[in-house]
């Protein structure tokens, strides 16, 4: 029985009985056969989710990027590692091979030392999808430096939020980038963020767009020049296992994004084994993840499960529709794409456009298919099945979060039978329950509940950077001894888990994950406006979209209302990022409340969802003579 790569549901059974009964002898040997370690741990596992705390093979020390890269310069040398795709499809493809990406990785790395940057520092990534982010991550890897990615279509308030929190030594950056027909100046909203970010001593320019942009002399230096010189190896850090690998903020319910601190042996164990199981990877084989790397996806599924893999993962520059709707598939077509993996909003975009899209290319490379980032509704699951799949290909639902590191519930391709969106069984070493209202473990199936985790697994978070007491608080307080998610879950009576939503005031739009308490607090900036609460609505595109209610100012009220949206949008797009704007803005006079002055969310859903024949109970409202005007004037 190969425990390591699982071929049968027999097989899966097995691992997954053994992976419950004895957790630390299965971990420790999936650690022991397929990686390199520089001294083994002393201790697999230490826990106590009542501290929120979780350690993995403690004592042990290596480096990730001796797994990802030099290990596999014997066998794989001359193996395509990364396979970059640019925007324009009449740029040149480049296939950098794992000694390429050797002597890449280690010319960054010298970069970095001899920019100061020193085993523990912080080094912020703002990047588009070009080699240089997959390289300056794994640079920052190799010399111990932690890097914090932050997506590239983040807005500057965005940014500067994340590089102070963390406080970043160095932000590499590039003078612009390529979006479909649109260039943008990445390098002027990194001048715009550091306007107030004393921390950050030196910014790395990477030249892509060949814009004008301004340098900010001693601060900012163009990386060419400083790679050409560099000395083209560059020995690892030898790295304790619970080091900090990277931060990676995710959204919260709640005020300040949550800087999610990931460490070194688990979380590389976990998704190089994810990786081989979920996509069934196989030495030949060409794997794309259309996903961005500044999002957990990227990070564990386009770079490191990858790599530590050996496999060739695709790096995508561009969008879908660009130029036009047949991108992905002319992709999976040129580079005889084996394993594709996306999310169900882009699913759902694709679906809408002519077939002749699709039909245009040969799909019959593809062995496997993906979705992740939110539910993916029938509809969708279907066309995925039928016209990219041609009805012979396995989908695999993953549900995972930036908090779990790796995919925690997944179908294994040719395995686990899939049945429509289900996400369907979990991991080896994964042990998932469903929580009632009250508190209590739902035992038996059916079952519907919160979606909570009993046992720790190796690629867990370790702590919100900087804020243990609220990584506690939000994660491992709601339920005594779990951790929960954040997300509704049904289990069917073959124990087969569906992920229904967020049970919280996170809103996932087109697949990224957004709290509605940030998106209240720029709107409420608004010199017009008093106060605002924020819902999501079913979008066929999107999955979710958002519905804004605001309350104006009395000097607000005479305005013209479309201007005021379009300025709330625009304020939006400045402190968040335009992902965050909203579809559908209604001024109203209040909100509903209750006697304790909390929004009743739950009340504004259902008018944003049209469902306001049942309501619930309203009479403990404050104010519920409110809600009939909400209703009348609801959009
Ligand atoms: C939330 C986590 C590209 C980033 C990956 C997401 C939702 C994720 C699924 C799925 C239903 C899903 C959950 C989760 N989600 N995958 N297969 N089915 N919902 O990472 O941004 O941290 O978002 O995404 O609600 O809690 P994230």
């Amino acid at each position: 029985m190969s425990q390591y790569h699982i071929k049968s549901l027999e097989e899966y059974f097995q691992v997954y009985r053994k992976s419950i009964r004895d957790p630390e002898t299965f971990w420790e040997e999936i650690a022991e056969e397929n990686f390199i370690w520089r001294k083994r741990w002393d201790k697999v596992l230490d826990w106590n989710f009542s501290n929120a705390e979780a350690t993995w093979f403690q004592g042990a020390q290596l480096n990730i990027t001796e797994n990802c890269i030099d290990r596999h310069l014997p066998t794989r040398g001359n193996k395509t590692a990364l396979i970059f795709e640019p925007n324009n499809p009449e740029e040149k493809t480049q296939h950098i091979t794992y000694k390429q990406l050797h002597q890449r990785v280690c010319q960054f790395a010298n970069v970095l030392k001899e920019k100061g940057i020193k085993r523990g520092d912080r080094v912020c990534i703002y990047l588009p999808m070009i080699p240089e982010l997959a390289i300056s991550i794994l640079a920052c890897a190799r010399i111990g430096a932690i890097h914090n990615v932050v997506f590239a279509g983040f807005s500057a308030t965005a940014l500067q939020t994340r590089i102070n929190d963390c406080e970043c030594k160095m932000v590499i950056t590039s003078d612009g980038s390529f979006r479909g027909n649109k260039t943008i100046d990445l390098k002027g909203i990194v001048d715009e963020a550091l306007k107030n970010a004393p921390c950050v001593e030196t910014v790395l320019v990477v030249q892509r767009t060949h814009s004008k942009i301004e340098m900010n002399e001693g601060r900012d230096f163009w990386l060419q020049p400083l790679l050409d010189s560099a000395y083209k190896d560059c020995a690892i850090e030898v790295m304790d296992a619970e080091d900090p690998l990277f931060i990676l903020y995710t959204s919260g319910s709640t005020g300040m994004p949550k800087g999610m601190m990931h460490t070194t042996a688990g979380y590389m164990v976990y998704c190089a084994y994810t990786f081989k199981n979920v996509f069934q990877y196989r030495e030949e084989d060409v794997y794309w993840c259309t996903a961005d790397i500044g999002w957990i996806t990227g990070h564990s599924y386009i770079l490191y499960g990858p790599l530590v893999n050996g496999a060739t993962t695709v790096l995508f520059e561009g969008v879908p529709n660009y130029p036009d709707w047949g991108r992905f598939w002319q992709i999976v077509e040129k580079h005889k794409v084996n394993q594709f993996y996306t999310a169900p909003t882009a699913i759902r975009a694709l679906a809408k456009e002519n077939l002749s899209f699709v039909e245009k290319y040969n799909l019959s490379s593809l062995k496997v298919l993906g979705t992740v980032g939110e539910p993916i509704n029938e509809e969708a699951w279907h066309w995925y099945d039928d016209i990219i799949g041609k009805g012979n290909t396995p989908i695999g639902d993953t549900w995972r979060q930036t908090e779990t590191g790796g995919i925690m519930i997944s179908p294994i391709p040719f395995v686990t039978p899939t049945i429509p969106t289900f996400a369907t069984l979990p991991f080896p070493g994964i042990q998932p329950c469903l929580m009632d209202e009250k508190g209590e473990e739902i035992n038996g199936n059916p079952a519907n509940g919160r979606l909570c985790v009993k046992f720790p697994w190796p690629s867990m978070a370790r702590t919100i950077w900087g804020n243990h007491q609220r990584y506690k608080d939000t994660y491992f307080s709601t339920f005594e001894n779990k951790y929960f998610t954040g997300d509704g879950a049904l289990r069917d009576n073959t124990g087969y888990y569906r992920i229904t939503g967020r049970v919280d005031d996170v809103i996932i739009v087109s697949g990224h994950n957004l709290g509605t308490a940030p998106i209240e607090d720029a709107i409420n900036e608004h010199p017009a406006v008093a106060e605002s609460a924020i819902v999501g609505f079913p979008h066929d595109v999107k999955g979710n979209a958002l519905y804004g209610y605001v309350i104006l100012k009395e000097t607000g009220e005479s305005r013209n209302h479309d201007n005021l949206r379009k300025e709330i949008n625009q304020l939006i797009t400045e402190k968040i990022g335009p992902i965050a704007k909203l579809d559908k803005i209604q001024f109203t006079s209040g909100l509903p409340k209750t006697r304790s002055g909390k929004i009743m969310r739950r009340i504004l859903r259902k008018i944003a969802h049209k469902e306001t024949s049942n309501l619930g109970d309203t009479s403990t409202l404050l104010n519920p003579e409110v809600v009939q005007e909400i209703i009348e004037n609801a959009l």
